[in-house]
């Protein structure tokens, strides 16, 4: 695992802010097809730094490893995608970034406060895992969308300065989650990996969506990026890509399943939500 660390810290330092180019052909345009997404991807970005906080506080006494993950590689990286997201937006003519770096939420609190019974803290930070990997798969896949749908609007150079070196950055991210989340699920108790299922069940979210407003954002994201261009059967593969750690991992047992249901639902109905608040 250090090993894994030590090496996306060498080979990805953050993306110098300097090596971007924002030159935009048709700022109007790119905004009308993807200011939504970028607002949205930026604000998501950005509250990495809070991340961090509530990782602290739900893991009071993380494996290093983890630590030197999320505070020395991780955590820069996901910064400087912020900030050139925000630099770019605002050059199109997008307000700044409004993220939330700081309020964190009361149900994180508490599980902050149980999170210092060892056993409870590997369920938090089992939880953890699994977020990073779907969350690190979910950006994977927006960036490569948007990354294309930039190309198809002329603007190469930001999809080849920005979002291009940007996606390089997820895989290893993702790398990290999947193989930590495997590793401590093979060392769970049956009752702690029961509680994680539960847990897990009940908390799932899109990424970066804490309320009603933002899932229907989401949906918005979804729309202009094309994971719904063929409708149902687009939500479906976009969500079983997004699953198929946990699939695997959760709920093996479960013949016939070909992903959970509650990692669908929530993509379906943030795209419901969108539809409807946009009409
Ligand atoms: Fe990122
Ligand atoms: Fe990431």
């Amino acid at each position: 695992m250090r090993e894994h660390v030590d090496r996306l810290g060498a080979e990805h330092p953050p993306i110098p802010l300097d090596s971007a180019d924002f030159t935009m052909k048709r700022p109007d345009l790119l905004v009308s097809r993807f200011g939504a997404t970028l607002a949205y991807m930026t604000r998501v970005e950005l509250e990495v730094e809070r991340n961090v906080l509530e990782l602290n506080l739900l893991l009071p006494d993380p494996p290093p490893v983890d630590k030197y993950f999320y505070d020395d590689v991780w955590g820069p990286q996901e910064i400087h995608h912020g900030l050139l997201l925000d630099r770019m937006q605002t050059l199109a003519g997008l307000p700044v970034s409004a993220p939330n770096v700081d309020k964190i939420d009361f149900q994180l609190k508490l599980l902050g406060a149980l999170a210092h019974l060892s056993p409870i803290q590997d369920i938090s930070r089992m939880l953890y895992y699994l977020t990073g990997v779907a969350t690190e798969k979910s950006a994977i896949l927006a960036y490569n969308l948007l990354y294309k749908g930039l190309l198809d609007l002329g603007e190469k150079a930001v999809a080849s300065t920005i979002i291009a070196p940007i996606r390089r950055q997820e895989p290893g991210h993702f790398a990290y989650y999947k193989i930590a989340a495997i590793g401590l699920w093979n060392d769970m108790a049956p009752w702690q990996k029961w509680l994680t299922r539960l847990l897990r069940k009940q908390s799932f979210e899109v990424v970066g969506a804490y309320n009603r407003r933002q899932r229907a954002e989401f949906g918005g994201v979804m729309e202009d990026i094309g994971i719904t261009a063929d409708g149902d059967i687009g939500i479906q593969k976009y969500a079983q890509q997004v699953g198929q750690v946990e699939m695997e991992l959760l709920w093996a047992q479960k013949q016939g399943l070909q992903l959970p249901t509650y990692v669908l639902d929530s993509f379906r109905s943030a795209f419901r939500l969108f539809r409807r608040s946009s009409r």
